[in-house]
């Protein structure tokens, strides 16, 4: 559906508020709720059961017990796969209420919940769901008079923890392999949105999962999210976040030796090339930086341009960046809505300042836009230099860095010069450039003359600090799979 179709929407009922555990709406243990909020009006929605341990806990019993001798420990893999192709049908039946409500948590244009979001979860479900039957294994011709094999076996209890920027997506990358494999899964959402991820295990309790496959338990971070790294019941961690978070679990994981799955942060550069199509450059340019108010891990927050080119390329940008329509993220035409909330809104603006300070030109935006919401004009600086604050770190926000370049070695050296490596670009007409450039860039994905093109086939993740293991394709079901082998004398 286009833009201009997309009804107006407007909040939805709120429908789940508490934890979901082994099949039932409870409550946390402490009885504590805490509150999410509307980015856009910095209006309370909902309070929400705030789980700790004890309710970590009694979600990993659930996820044990179901996993261990549960009803889907016995199913055959096609019907979990069917399950899965069910729950897939009941986001699109309820599509509309689950964008609106995403929008309502998260501040995303509902025209991005709509088009981006919700369509990529649709998608992700349903193209893991057709893996549930295909985990093989091999037969290996040993030595001997032997036959050995392997089984791809799931892991066990999952415990997933998932960020803000892409609440549903996030929860579908993580739900899909690892129920393809026939994990259970004990999911904790962010604490800023909660609330489509619970709509989303209503709806798999009505697809028919059986009681405790699924298990969410909403609350902070160092409370429920490390209490998911450190209890004994749950086999592996999966975690989407920032790298600082993604350190911590990951030593802590060591204690018990879980299996740890990291997709962190970001500092992706983009190498526009003279020979490119500047058009499509630009558009990749923007969108790759502004699209989610910057909030993507592979925002391309450092836009390297090629020095012929570079007063061009900044006045497309700049003017690009003018127009962009920033507001009511329930208007189908907003394209860009607030952030998260006023930590990230805060920690945004202090970017600017840096930028600022340490001599960068700030050549539109700069600012908050309005005096209601977490609203951030679409900023962009150039005269950007490689050591200065905004050209190493994570802004998370709708903030484009442009820096001059006139040779791809030194560009490419340049890109290179992080600890992150998510993501890259290079738009060229070049074929022999774009290969060398794709192949020296240390980043887990590069697009060439395009960009933020996800898809559920496609592998995902980080090089260096960026994260550990990948998500999507058929490399995911990895991270929710043992291998067994089996030698069975044949005498
Ligand atoms: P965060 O890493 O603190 O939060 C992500 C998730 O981890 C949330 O569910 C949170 O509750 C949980 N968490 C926090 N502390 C934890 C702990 N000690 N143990 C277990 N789980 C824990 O990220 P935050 O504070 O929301 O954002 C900070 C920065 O992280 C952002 O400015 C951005 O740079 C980056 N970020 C990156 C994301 C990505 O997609 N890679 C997503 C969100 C944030
Ligand atoms: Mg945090």
């Amino acid at each position: 559906m286009s833009i201009a179709e997309a009804p107006k929407q407007t909040a939805p009922e709120i429908k789940q508020t508490q934890c979901f555990i082994g099949g039932e709406w409870v409550d946390a243990a402490s009885g504590e709720t805490f509150e999410t909020m509307n980015p856009a009006t910095e209006e309370i929605i909902a309070n929400v059961a705030a789980g700790d341990a004890e309710d970590i806990d009694r979600a990993a019993k659930a996820a044990r017990k179901a996993f261990d001798s549960g009803p889907w420990s016995k199913m055959d893999a096609r019907d979990r796969g069917r399950l899965m192709y069910k729950l897939a049908d009941l986001f699109e039946d309820n599509f509309d209420e689950l964008a609106a409500l995403e929008t309502l948590d998260n501040g995303k244009p509902i025209s991005d919940s709509r088009n981006a979001d919700l369509p990529l979860v649709i998608d992700c479900l349903r193209y893991y769901a057709g893996w549930a039957d295909k985990i093989e294994g091999k037969t290996i011709p040993i030595r001997g008079n032997y036959m050995c094999y392997t089984r791809s076996e799931p892991v066990g209890v999952a415990g997933q923890i998932i960020p803000w920027n892409f609440p549903m997506l996030m929860a579908a990358w993580k739900w899909g392999p690892a129920l393809a494999a026939g994990c259970t899964i004990v999911m904790k959402p962010a604490e800023q949105t909660p609330l489509t991820c619970l709509r989303m295990a209503d709806l798999a309790q009505e697809a028919g999962f059986p009681d405790g496959v699924i298990n969410i338990v909403p609350g902070y971070g160092p409370t429920a999210g490390a209490a998911v790294v450190d209890n004994p019941l749950i086999d592996k961690v999966a975690f989407t976040g920032s790298t600082e978070v993604g350190k911590m679990i990951m030593k802590n994981a060591a204690q018990s030796l879980k299996r740890v799955t990291l997709e962190l942060g970001g500092k992706s550069p983009n190498l526009i090339f003279a020979d490119a199509d500047l058009e499509q450059a630009a558009q990749g340019a923007f969108i790759g930086l502004y699209l989610n108010q910057g909030q993507c891990c592979v925002a391309c927050s450092r836009i390297f341009v090629e020095d012929d080119i570079h007063d061009q390329m900044v006045d497309k940008l700049v003017g690009m960046s003018k127009e962009r329509k920033v507001g009511d993220p329930f208007d189908p035409s907003t394209e860009q809505g607030p952030q998260i909330d006023k930590t990230q809104f805060d920690k945004i603006l202090g970017y600017i300042e840096s930028g600022k300070s340490e001599g960068a030109t700030c050549l539109t935006g700069g600012g908050r836009q309005g005096d209601r919401g977490y609203y951030i004009q679409p900023t962009v600086f150039t005269d950007v230099k490689d050591d200065m604050k905004i050209a190493r770190e994570e802004i998370f926000g709708p903030v484009m860095q442009i820096m001059k370049f006139s040779d791809i070695d030194e560009v490419v050296k340049r890109g290179n010069t992080t600890e992150y490596g998510l993501a890259a670009s290079v738009f060229t007409r070049d074929v022999a450039k774009a290969h060398k450039a794709a192949a020296t860039l240390k980043a887990g994905t590069v697009w060439v003359n395009c960009y933020d093109v996800f898809d559920a086939a496609a592998p995902f993740g980080g090089f260096k600090q960026s994260g550990l293991g990948r998500e999507l394709g058929e490399a995911a079901l990895s991270n929710y799979i043992e291998s067994k082998t089996v030698t069975m004398s044949l005498d």
